[in-house]
């Protein structure tokens, strides 16, 4: 008898990344990516319109997800799938079969925050796990409003954002 029998717990091999991806960095990519290593099927989850200081969004929920997919195209990881999702995180999870929530930490400030969320999650759905990858540190201080920040001054963010997101970012601050 394997171990998960003898316990009685399901093998995680769906997992969701989630977030509001307003838009996409290369940190999220490098979490995204590192994920993809370690399980076989991964869905990231694209939420409607909140963030982490409740402020509406820049990019539609539209624009995130096809920013998203694209970028993920460009890094040959087109086989992690991209879903728009409102309501709670969990049930999302449990909507589509995933029993475990991947995020990346950058530094402890995040730390207290994913610690919270996660402890709200596991009392909502105990079924599901959460898991924390460690960001890379070349990117650990890049953040999505950082970027628009960047961006809407007009300077080059090619070194923080997916080709596709840096070409979309100068149409959106120029129009
Ligand atoms: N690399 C780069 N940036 C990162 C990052 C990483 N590895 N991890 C987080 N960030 C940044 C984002 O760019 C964003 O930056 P900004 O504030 O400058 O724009 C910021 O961290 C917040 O990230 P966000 O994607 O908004 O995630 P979040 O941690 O606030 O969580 C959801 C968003 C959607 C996952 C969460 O709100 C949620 O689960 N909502 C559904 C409702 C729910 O279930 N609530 C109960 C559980 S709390």
């Amino acid at each position: 008898m394997s171990t998960t029998e003898q316990t009685g717990a399901a093998r995680i091999d769906h997992v969701v990344v989630p977030g509001t991806f307003d838009p996409v960095t290369l940190g999220h990519m490098d979490v995204i990516s590192r994920t993809r290593k370690l399980f076989p099927r991964v869905t990231v989850a694209v939420a409607a319109s909140v963030n982490k200081r409740g402020r509406g969004t820049a990019f539609t929920l539209e624009e995130r997800v096809e920013m998203l997919r694209q970028a993920l195209a460009e890094e040959g990881l087109s086989d992690v799938e991209v879903l728009p999702f409102t309501g709670l995180l969990v049930d999302f999870c449990h909507g589509i079969g995933a029993l475990g929530v991947v995020k990346g930490l950058r530094a402890m400030t995040d730390f207290e925050y994913e610690l919270q969320q996660a402890d709200l999650n596991c009392h909502m759905a105990p079924d599901i796990e959460s898991v924390f990858v460690m960001s890379n540190p070349k990117y650990g201080y890049v953040s999505s409003s950082i970027v628009r920040e960047i961006s809407s001054m007009g300077s080059d963010v090619s070194s923080l954002v997916p080709p596709c997101v840096n070409q979309r970012l100068k149409e959106h601050y120029s129009a």
